[in-house]
C-alpha cells in the first residue's frame, strides 16, 4: 500500500522557530505512518506548475533544526500581489493551488503563516473541499488573531533586548539619548516587550500616540536627573500629529499591502536634537527575524508541528492551531481573519507595567 502524503510550506516573512515545526511535523508524521514532503516557497510553489518539493526525512530534519532561523523550505511574499502582476484571477489561483495540491498527491497540508497569508488561505484554500488544511500562526508581530503567541515573537524580543543591551552601553558611554526603532508592523508587541526588558525610558507604539513635547520632557529629566543618557524603543509604525506613515489602502482595507514603514526612529532623534542633546537612531530591522532560536519558540514550534499532523490524522480541517494559557487550541481559519489584526489594548499588563514605572509610553 502506498503512504499517505503530507505537504508543509511557510509563508510570509521569515522568523526564528519554522525549522523547529517542519522537525516536529515529519518526525510526527513518520511515526503515524505518513510520508512527508516540504513543499518550497510557499504558497506561490504550490501555485507553480510544478510545485519543488523535497522529501523529508531523518537526515534533514535533525536537531539542530531546532536552533537554526529561517526556513529550509524558503518563504515566498505576496501571492495575490504576484498573481495580479501575471494576470491571474482569483478563481485561477485556487485553480492553481488546488492543481498542485493534487499533482503532488497530498492528503493534507500544513501552511506555516503570517496574518497576510491566512487571509489568502481563508479566501483562497478554505473554499477548496479537496484541499485538507491545517495553519499554523508565525509572526515576529505577535498580531494573529485567536493565539496569545505566534512562532518568532518571543525569539524576535529576545534579540532585540540583546542589541537594545549593546546600544545602551554606547549610549552611557556617549551620554546620548538612543532611539532604537523596532519592528511589528500595526503592533506594539515588541516595543512593550523588549522596551520594558531593556529599561527603556520612553516606548512608543502604533496603538497610542504621542505627544512630541512629552517625548522631549522625558529625555531632558533623564539627563536633569543626573542618569546622563536615555533609551527609547519605538515600534515602525509608531505615528503622531508631526509624523505620518505612508497608506496604501484599497477600497477602504489596508489589504494585502506591504508598505515599508521607516523614518520614526530618525524623526525623534532629529526633535531630541533640537532640545540640545545628542540623539542617535538605529533601526533593528532584519536583524530581528534571525539568531538562535529561542526556548519558548522551539517549544511552541514543536508542539505546532506535532498538533498538525494530529488534526489531519484526526481529519480535521479549515483549522489555525492557537496556542492558548499554554495549549495547543484549533479555531476556524475563517474565524480568525474575520477581525482586524491583533493589536496592544491599554489594559496590556506590559504597557500597565511601564506605566506605573514612569515610563513614557505615549497618551493612554
Ligand atoms: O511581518 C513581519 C515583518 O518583519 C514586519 O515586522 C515588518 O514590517 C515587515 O515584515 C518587513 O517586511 P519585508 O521583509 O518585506 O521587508
Amino acid at each position: 500500500m502506498t503512504q499517505r502524503r503530507i505537504g508543509i510550506l511557510t509563508s510570509g516573512g521569515d522568523c526564528s522557530g519554522l525549522n523547529s515545526v517542519i522537525r516536529a511535523a515529519y518526525i510526527r508524521a513518520s511515526l503515524l505512518g505518513y510520508e512527508m514532503i516540504g513543499i518550497k516557497r510557499g504558497l506561490r510553489g504550490l501555485a507553480s506548475a510544478d510545485p519543488e518539493h523535497v522529501l523529508l526525512d531523518a537526515a534533514i530534519c535533525n536537531e539542530s533544526m531546532l536552533s537554526s532561523a529561517g526556513s529550509i523550505l524558503y518563504s515566498d511574499t505576496n501571492l495575490v500581489a504576484y498573481a495580479t502582476r501575471v494576470g491571474l484571477s482569483v478563481n485561477d489561483i485556487r485553480s492553481v493551488l488546488c492543481a498542485g495540491y493534487k499533482k503532488l498527491g497530498l492528503h493534507g497540508l500544513i501552511c506555516v503563516g503570517g496574518d497576510g497569508s491566512l487571509q489568502i488561505m481563508a479566501e483562497l484554500l478554505c473554499a477548496i473541499d479537496e484541499i485538507r488544511l491545517i495553519a499554523i500562526p508565525k509572526t515576529i508581530d505577535n498580531d494573529v488573531n485567536g493565539t496569545d503567541v505566534a512562532i518568532g515573537f518571543q525569539t524576535a524580543v529576545d534579540v532585540a533586548i540583546g542589541a537594545i543591551g549593546n546600544v545602551i552601553d554606547s549610549a552611557k558611554s556617549h551620554e546620548r539619548a538612543i532611539v532604537i526603532e523596532v519592528m511589528g508592523r500595526n503592533a506594539g508587541f515588541i516595543a512593550a516587550r523588549a522596551g520594558l526588558a531593556s529599561g527603556a525610558h520612553v516606548i512608543l507604539v502604533p496603538e497610542f500616540r504621542y505627544d512630541i513635547n512629552m517625548v522631549k520632557e522625558k529625555v531632558k529629566s533623564c539627563f536633569e536627573n543626573g542618569r546622563g543618557y536615555c533609551i527609547l524603543v519605538v515600534a515602525e509604525s509608531a505615528e503622531s500629529e508631526d509624523f505620518k506613515h505612508r497608506r496604501e489602502i484599497i477600497d477602504g482595507v489596508v489589504k494585502y499591502t506591504r508598505i515599508a514603514y521607516e523614518g520614526i526612529g530618525k524623526h525623534i532623534a532629529d526633535h531630541i536634537k533640537e532640545i540640545g542633546i545628542d540623539a542617535r537612531a538605529v533601526t533593528l530591522g532584519h536583524v530581528q527575524r534571525g539568531g538562535k532560536t529561542s526556548a519558548s519558540d522551539r517549544i511552541l514550534g514543536t508542539a505546532f508541528g506535532v498538533e498538525a499532523v494530529n488534526q489531519i490524522a484526526a481529519g480535521n480541517y479549515g483549522k489555525l492551531l492557537c496556542y492558548i494559557n499554554n495549549r495547543v487550541e484549533t479555531v476556524d481559519i475563517i474565524d480568525c481573519v474575520k477581525n482586524p489584526t491583533r493589536s496592544l489594548s491599554l489594559d496590556d499588563p506590559h504597557v500597565q507595567l511601564a506605566k506605573q514605572l514612569g515610563v513614557y509610553v505615549g497618551e493612554t
